[in-house]
């Protein structure tokens, strides 16, 4: 692949730090190859997760990109495994949306050393060296945390006890959105976090947590702060069942913004939901074929988000994408 060799010019020419930029490959000699790109999704476990996939299968296809896909199944070893097999299959280039934040480095090196440039799209990771993958694309989760908090603080209506169903143990997307609402929540001493455990991203586990938590906690349970909307739209389940009405008796804030819950927040059955946009395809694609010519990236990009709450919801209904 001719892209492959404009990289490798790249590298001798110092743009980016990294090693191991010698080798040469049958891809790298073959122009009409279509480029090879390894994608280590995290699993499916969400609507969000789900046009995340899309985004960057469609693209692929559009691009006439060869896009080798691997599903981890929510565990981090399949994701490490599927980036082994990737640096195997010799690929042009590696997207990695990370489950969680750390044990990322000796994969990293390995591609590195095999002189294959990496992404890290949507969940940040915690690295020695971050000169060990190429570029991060996503969104801000401390700022969307942020964000949902702040929107509380302004239209809680006394309403102070709040739970919170927190996503993936260790994952980016949930240690900052829970630091996040947390510092926020501190400036206003009324709120307090009564309870929090995770549903791990999934509607199913946000269903079965919040109906644990009704039973322990009752009527005192005023608000629900969820990670994401399939926890959130779980929640309502269980709310309902318990004969209460969601948004009205408790208040439901939450992240992602998908179609459903932007419908959700529009029948007032959640309050506000802010928007954590998946749709990356074009943008990894872009990078990588910027990474690979040579020319430099910008090594954080992030998108900007919006909120949804009642008076937005129903005329951006027409327009939500995912
Ligand atoms: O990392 C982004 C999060 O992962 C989304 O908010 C959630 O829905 C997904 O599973």
């Amino acid at each position: 692949m001719k892209l492959r060799f404009a990289f490798l010019s790249a590298c001798l020419a110092a743009i980016f730090v990294w090693t191991g930029c010698s080798k040469s490959t049958p891809a790298a000699d073959d122009a009409t190859a279509p480029l090879k790109v390894g994608f280590a999704q995290t699993g499916a476990e969400s609507a969000w997760r789900t046009a995340n996939t899309n985004s960057l299968r469609n693209e692929a296809a559009k691009r006439g990109i060869d896009l080798k896909f691997a599903d981890g199944q929510s565990k981090q070893e399949n994701q490490i495994r599927a980036v082994r097999s990737f640096i195997a299959q010799d690929v042009d280039a590696i997207v990695i949306a990370p489950i969680v934040e750390t044990g990322w480095d000796p994969v990293l090196r390995e591609a590195q050393r095999a002189n294959i440039p990496v992404i890290i799209m949507d969940r940040s990771v915690q690295t020695e060296d971050e000169s060990l993958y190429v570029a991060f694309i996503g969104s801000d989760f401390y700022e969307e945390g942020r964000m949902a908090a702040d929107w509380l603080a302004a239209h809680a209506g006394g309403r102070t006890k709040i739970v919170e169903l927190q996503g993936e143990p260790g994952s980016a997307a949930a240690n900052e959105r829970r630091k996040a609402f947390a510092d926020a929540i501190a400036k206003h001493p009324e709120f307090k976090i009564i309870d929090s455990q995770t549903g791990n991203f999934r509607r199913a586990e946000g269903k079965t947590v919040m109906e644990a938590m009704l039973k322990t906690h009752g009527n005192d349970i005023e608000i629900v702060y969820a990670h994401n909307d399939d926890m959130a739209l779980g929640a309502i389940q269980a709310i309902e069942e318990a004969g209460k009405t969601p948004g009205k008796d408790i208040l439901i804030v939450s992240i992602d913004a998908i179609k459903e819950a932007v419908q959700a927040v529009a029948d007032g059955r959640i309050n506000c939901t802010v928007e954590c946009n998946p749709l990356f395809g074009p943008k990894i694609y872009d990078t990588i074929e910027q990474v690979l010519a040579g020319q430099p990236v910008e090594k954080k990009m992030y998108n900007q988000d919006e909120l949804f709450d009642a008076t937005n919801a129903a005329a951006a209904l027409p327009s939500r994408q995912y």
